[in-house]
């Protein structure tokens, strides 16, 4: 064994956070940005990202790459640890990037707006990590505001989502009175007060008890009586922690913060790093169709792409894939195993990013993500590694529900619309499929409007075409196998390829495919799961 690869694989963090847009996600980031001194104000982040709902803003915000929407991972240390944080928009038309990313987080962050609960966005990334069974830790956020009951939040968790809960800390005050933590394992409260500049600095804390006058001063007998009943409510009632369970998944662990004026976020982030897993084992598929472990140390080095994005940097206007390191040490011009192509590949040129800028990297460790140019020869999903003889599990894919037919307004630019077509496509965003029958016309399908939108700019932007985008009346889909030549098309529905040749029918409503299914008992329709 390697004692330095495994030293490093220890150290690792590697997560994502999970949230419904605007619970706090970027000012989480860059509070763990502040705390582990990598930057020392706060508000450098949130400032060159603007409000970024809309589809124009989120292209502006693009054309600066930013840390928050395409730097695929941010690495730095906090403490004793390396944190991999991977970049999940928060858009939900992006969900298919961000369902992918998070199957290369080993542990996940998902952070709950107080007021709000657990809204829409955040229970479709759950099931995913669910799924996949990723350890969750929950953090529940803007606690400085007049939000829920703490323990209707802890009952919404459980319900909602089915799955256990473990309050790791209890908010001592809530809205303008929030003052602290109390640490349930350590029996400790943390009392916070703000520093001059409010949250773009750490805020001062100290360690006391419940019965400290400062903490009766700021809630009052009958707030801090009622902390004392939640509190033994809890102990009486609720589970002890059990960290395999965390790590299974079966139990989430609650932390009550506010990270916007800092209160809680660093113990936050200290329970963090104590509980979050280093990279484990991954199961792969072996070729025998057998499930194979790929031990982070014990296998020499192994990864897979887990995105690709094209143009990140005008400056160098090219395809950059992102792999997610899963096995052994990575060195810069490794030679590896391409499983897909079945060739082997060099990898020069590696990067990791910071806030939009490259950074050459030598070396990386399973856990980190790579960054490397990307010559038409990856694909999202495609595994990596020396030893070969397994692929990593298939990444989520989408059964498309808008379809449209793009093309350049102007005919002499179809050489540059074909090129960006086919790097945009490659991300994955969008897919592109071709006509079975001859004569008919390629059509683009995806899972959100906004796909659409963010195509047509970055065709214009980053290609120089002009396109006219026309929607397509189709609303569902799906792959048929069997004897294609048999299937007998209804009235509305087409035929089409998908880009692994797979025959696909694209139908006007889902009447139309029930019916469809009916008449062509002789073929097999299939759908993907949705997560
Ligand atoms: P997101 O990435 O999850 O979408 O959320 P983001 O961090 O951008 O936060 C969304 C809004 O919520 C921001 O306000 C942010 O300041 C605010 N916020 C985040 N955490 C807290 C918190 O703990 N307490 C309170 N009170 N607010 C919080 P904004 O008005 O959209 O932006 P800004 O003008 O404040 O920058």
């Amino acid at each position: 064994m390697n004692p330095d690869l495994a030293k490093q694989t220890a150290k690792r963090r590697t997560f994502a956070i999970i949230s419904h847009p605007d619970a706090g996600k970027t000012t989480l980031t860059e509070k763990l940005l502040l705390y582990s001194g990598m930057i020392h104000t706060a508000g450098m982040v949130r400032g060159s990202k603007g409000r970024k709902m809309a589809a124009s803003d989120w292209m502006s915000m693009e054309q600066e790459r930013g840390i928050s929407i395409t730097a695929s991972a941010m690495q730095f240390a906090y403490k004793d640890v390396v944190i991999n944080i991977l970049d999940t928009p928060g858009h939900q038309d992006f969900s298919e990037d961000t369902y992918r990313t998070i199957t290369a987080a080993d542990c996940v962050i998902m952070v709950i707006d107080a007021a709000k609960g657990v809204e829409k966005q955040t229970r479709k990334l759950f099931e995913v990590c669910r799924q996949r069974r990723i350890p969750i830790l929950t953090f529940i956020n803007k606690m400085d505001m007049p939000g829920r009951d703490p323990l209707d939040l802890m009952d919404e968790l459980e319900n909602l989502l089915q799955i256990h809960t473990f309050a790791y800390n209890w908010p001592i005050g809530a809205g303008r009175d929030f003052c602290g933590v109390y640490d349930r394992l350590e029996k400790k409260c943390l009392f916070f007060t703000k520093t001059a500049t409010g949250g773009a600095e750490k805020a001062d804390v100290e360690v006391t008890t419940l019965d400290d006058p400062k903490i009766l001063e700021k809630i009052g007998p009958a707030e801090l009586e009622k902390t004392k009943e939640e509190l033994s409510l809890l102990d009486v009632a609720g589970n002890a922690f059990n960290v395999q369970d965390f790590l299974e998944g079966h139990v989430t662990p609650v932390f009550f913060a506010s990270a916007l004026t800092n209160f809680g976020v660093e113990p936050f982030f200290d329970a963090f790093i104590h509980l979050a897993p280093p990279p484990q084992a991954r199961i792969a598929d072996g070729l025998t169709g057998k499930e194979v472990p790929i031990d982070p140390i014990e296998t020499p080095f192994s990864a897979y792409i887990f995105k690709i994005q094209s143009n990140m940097d005008k400056r160098h206007r090219d395809s950059l894939a992102f792999m997610r390191i899963c096995s052994g040490k990575f060195e810069r011009d490794l030679i590896v195993k391409h499983h897909r192509l079945g060739k082997e590949i060099r990898l020069s040129r590696p990067h990791s990013m910071f806030s939009g800028e490259r950074t050459t990297l030598d070396e990386a460790y399973p856990g980190d993500v790579v960054g490397v140019i990307n010559p038409g020869v990856f694909a999202i999903g495609d595994t990596i590694s020396i030893k070969g003889g397994f692929n990593f599990k298939p990444l989520p894919r989408f059964q498309p529900e808008i379809f449209a037919k793009i093309s350049p307004k102007d005919v002499g630019k179809r050489k540059a619309f074909d090129k960006g077509v086919k790097q945009l496509t490659g991300e994955g965003a969008i897919q592109m499929l071709r006509p079975y029958h001859e004569g008919d016309d390629v059509i683009y399908a995806g899972v959100g409007q906004l796909q659409f939108e963010v195509m047509q700019y970055r065709l214009q932007d980053e290609y120089g075409v002009e396109t006219q985008l026309t929607s397509l009346p189709y609303t569902c889909s799906s792959w048929i196998e069997g004897d294609v030549k048999l299937f007998q098309k209804s009235y509305n529905s087409i035929l089409m390829k998908d880009a692994n040749d797979k025959p696909m029918v694209l139908f006007v409503s889902q009447w139309e495919k029930q019916y469809s299914i009916k008449q062509n008992a002789n073929l097999k329709f299939f759908d993907l799961d949705q997560p």
